[in-house]
């Protein structure tokens, strides 16, 4: 039924394909029963999949990526889907229309996506606006960045400001310095910045009553000298967790034909070319920390396989992007169900 469903979607540019997939599941959920039938079909309960990370307890660990419902609009419907929890943004504090289009490229060769969206958002108030009616049983996580006319010197003000307004809305936070498609914005991932930044929300968090959790979203193009540099940061500041990974600028080993990657130009690279890199990325992570803080999986994630291989990495949930445009929702619901066999198997249940 998906396949039929891709098929004409992919009729559309990529960037109308999404919008008119959202609109088709906003009337579709409008007609009577049909609510109830996603439920039946993507929804999976079980003990086995629950787990507790970061002091939350998630129904599942398959959550939506940042960046497919950048202004927290579609909770409601994506809460039909099946996954255990939905991460909203980039928001940023002010209202950017992102670059210019065309901005999002569909490699189907590769099964990926380029995109140079530029964190196109309608501002932290607008996203609060929606926030105030969102699903009460989902776990929503708020991405934030800043306006790509704030000055690196300046950034932390703009995390700090959708930090704050977010606060009490959002169940964690992800700091995000790892898009490619912000002007200079990966810069903020060396240690000297990265580190005050963490250190001013973290001390901002000190002063608030409830604790959340603010995890960092990282890029796979680090360097293993990089990354180890995380792992330090991540013990030095005490935030919560770390998401690897972002997009990627490396084209290495797409079939897509060199001229049709010149013609696409610049922008970050998600889906299967992805999958490799970000599930070595979590692995060092882990192994180097000795598991001493909580990864979330995220990168060319298109299978139950690929699920499996980054929780065995050493993710303690995964996320999916580019996996659910190019396999539906049906995905989330054969990666719960490959958790629970496995589970069963190890003989855990
Ligand atoms: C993204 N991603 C992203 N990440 C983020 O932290 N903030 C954002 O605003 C966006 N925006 C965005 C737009 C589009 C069109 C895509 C395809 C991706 C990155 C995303 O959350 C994820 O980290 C990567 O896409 C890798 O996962 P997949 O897509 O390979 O499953």
């Amino acid at each position: 039924m998906y396949r039929f469903i891709r098929w004409f979607l992919f009729l559309f540019n990529p960037e109308r394909a999404h919008y008119l997939a959202i609109r088709l599941l906003r009337v579709s959920l409008l007609l009577p029963g049909f609510r109830y039938v996603y439920n039946r079909l993507f929804n999976v309960e079980h003990p086995s999949l629950r787990r507790t990370v970061f002091g939350i307890d998630f129904p599942n660990p398959v959550g939506l990526a940042a960046g497919f419902d950048k202004n927290a609009t579609m909770l409601h419907q994506l809460n039909c889907c099946g996954f255990g929890f939905i991460e909203i943004g980039t928001v940023t504090p002010l209202a950017q229309s992102g670059n210019d289009q065309p901005r999002l490229f569909r490699l189907k060769e590769d099964q990926g996506l380029i995109n140079r969206m530029g964190f196109n958002n309608d501002g932290v108030d607008a996203a609060i606006k929606q926030l105030k009616n969102r699903p009460k049983n989902l776990i929503v996580g708020g991405n934030i960045g800043k306006n790509k006319r704030t000055p690196n010197e300046e950034a932390e003000n703009d995390y700090l400001k959708s930090f704050e307004a977010m606060y009490p809305y959002v169940d964690y936070f992800v700091v995000n310095v790892s898009s490619p498609n912000t002007p200079n914005l990966r810069e903020l991932q060396d240690k000297e910045p990265l580190t005050r930044l963490l250190v001013l929300l973290v001390n901002r968090r000190g002063e608030l009553t409830e604790k959340k959790p603010i995890l960092l979203k990282i890029a796979p193009d680090l360097t293993n000298e990089q990354l180890d540099d995380i792992i330090d940061i991540v013990k030095e500041t005490s935030i919560d967790g770390v998401i690897a990974t972002n997009t990627t600028i490396d084209r290495v080993g797409l079939s897509t034909s060199e001229s049709t990657l010149a013609e696409i130009g610049a922008g970050g690279l998600s889906g299967k070319p992805l999958e490799k890199r970000s599930t070595e990325v979590i692995r060092y992570l882990h192994q180097n920390s000795m598991g001493s803080f909580p990864i979330i999986g995220v990168g060319g994630i298109h299978s139950a396989e690929d699920a499996m291989d980054k929780l065995k990495a050493g993710a303690s949930l995964i996320q999916l992007y580019t996996g659910f445009i190019y396999e539906g929702p049906g995905l989330i619901k054969r990666i719960n169900k490959a958790i629970i066999n496995q589970e069963v198997v190890n003989g855990k249940r």
